[in-house]
């Protein structure tokens, strides 16, 4: 019968690429954590309405890109293509926004039906933080500090730029929109299909197309700065000058504009050339009316995403990933030899306990002791126990034999009470 694949686009991680996610992830929890956020989980489905009324009904991710299907109920409903409309929801919801201030962060999977290529998938997954209730540009800079300080620790400041835009209000927008299709009205000639027919539904995207002639009819256009409002303004001058002060390096890129409706003021990305075409490695910004264009009341907001896959592929190209974060397992247990399962197991679990953080496997399967050397060596440990007994021995067994898997050097034969503490070689003795 022939076999089932997985859907293109949809990646599976395998136990080895899965000790990079742990790396990661244990990054992220600890700096977030250091910064008072704290984690909220929504669902992967929501009501299609959500992502229309947050990311916009004119964008690539609503009108092309939300896995949408009616459930048997017969109500539409989309896997997430992003998590800051669920987030918005979930807290609003059950009444976390309204007069408060929220620091959250989340982290999960999200589809969109999009071309896969390297870094571009139709499942992915995301970080993110939100951050509610706070007006000042004090919270922008905060949320962006989080994410240089993840790279700080990752390894991976040099290869990270920072790009930030003003994109002003919606009303400013809608404005400017307006200039923005009265312009290209007259160079309907010089555009391609996609730019024509965004033209009247949402210009601005335009303004990123990635075609040249395109880019080169914009060279004149209206520009977007010249629409903004004062207050937008001011805030955006004084994140500047946070930035600044903080030593963030960043460049202002007034073609940035962002693929999700919801934004106002403050918008960024990061971005790296060591990936190749998919070069965002996080983008966010400040989206202070949509929990009210969600229903609920009035509450600034600001945040950002990391695609998680993105931040794998640079960690691994770059080899900024620690050996001893891809070291599957620690010690393998070698048991050659009769009735020495009890024995085994007891070791192992004197080893466990001595030593919480360390991965004891006890090989389960008999055979020689050559074959299980060689799952030794494969498994990854640092060290073998070796527990062996010929087959005329009578009686409990006395001795095993410690060795390192690493150098191969020379065995350690000792009682077998004796081993966890001999370990202490290896592993340091401090527990924990
Ligand atoms: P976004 O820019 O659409 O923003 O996505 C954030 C990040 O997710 C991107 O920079 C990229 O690294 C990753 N990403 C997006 N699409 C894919 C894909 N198809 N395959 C792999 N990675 C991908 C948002 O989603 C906003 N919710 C961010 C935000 C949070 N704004 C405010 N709060």
């Amino acid at each position: 019968m022939e076999k089932l694949q997985a859907i293109r686009g949809m990646n599976d991680i395998l136990p080895e690429e899965a000790l990079e996610w742990e790396y990661l992830e244990s990054t992220f929890y600890r700096v977030v954590k250091s910064f008072g956020y704290r984690e909220i989980r929504f669902p992967v489905v929501e009501q299609t309405q959500l992502f229309k009324r947050s990311i916009g009904a004119v964008t690539d991710i609503v009108e092309k890109e939300m896995y949408s299907f009616d459930d048997r109920n017969g109500d539409n409903v989309s896997l997430r293509p992003e998590g800051t409309a669920g987030c918005v929801r979930a807290a609003d919801q059950h009444g976390l926004l309204y007069n408060q201030h929220q620091r959250l962060w989340y982290q999960g999977p999200m589809f969109r039906h999009e071309r896969p290529q390297k870094g571009r998938y139709r499942q992915f997954h995301q970080f993110g933080v939100e951050a509610f209730g706070m007006s000042g540009p004090a919270i922008d800079v905060e949320v962006i500090q989080i994410s240089a300080m993840l790279w700080k620790d990752l390894g991976l400041t040099q290869y990270l730029k920072l790009e930030i835009n003003n994109i002003g209000s919606a009303q400013d927008r809608k404005k400017y929109a307006q200039a923005l299709t009265a312009y290209l009205s007259g160079k309907v000639d010089e555009l391609d299909d996609d730019a024509r027919n965004r033209m009247h539904s949402n210009p601005m995207r335009i303004l990123d197309s990635k075609n040249e002639a395109v880019r080169s009819a914009l060279v004149d256009a209206p520009k977007l700065c010249d629409f903004v409002n004062q207050d937008s303004k001011t805030h955006f001058r004084k994140l500047k000058e946070l930035l600044t002060a903080l030593e963030v390096q960043f460049v202002e890129n007034n073609r940035l504009v962002r693929g999700l409706d919801y934004y106002n003021n403050c918008v960024y990305e990061w971005t790296t050339d060591t990936l190749g075409a998919q070069g965002a490695v996080c983008g966010g910004g400040r989206y202070d009316g949509l929990v009210r264009q969600l229903g609920g009341r009035e509450t600034e907001a600001c945040g950002f995403a990391i695609g998680i896959e993105r931040l794998v592929l640079m960690l691994r190209s770059l080899n900024k990933i620690p050996a001893s974060a891809l070291r599957p397992t620690d010690v393998y247990l070698v048991v050659v030899g009769g009735s020495l399962e009890s024995e085994a197991f007891s070791v192992a679990e004197a080893i466990r306990e001595k030593y919480p953080h360390l991965g004891v496997i006890c090989h389960c399967a008999g055979g020689k002791f050559n074959s299980q050397m060689k799952r030794a060596y494969t498994s990854g440990a640092r060290v073998a126990v070796v527990l062996e007994r010929d087959g005329e021995a009578i009686g409990p067994l006395m001795e095993g034999k410690i060795r390192s898997l690493d150098d191969g050097a020379e065995s350690i034969v000792t009682e077998i009470d004796n081993i966890p503490e001999k370990l202490g070689k290896f592993f340091g003795n401090s527990e924990g």
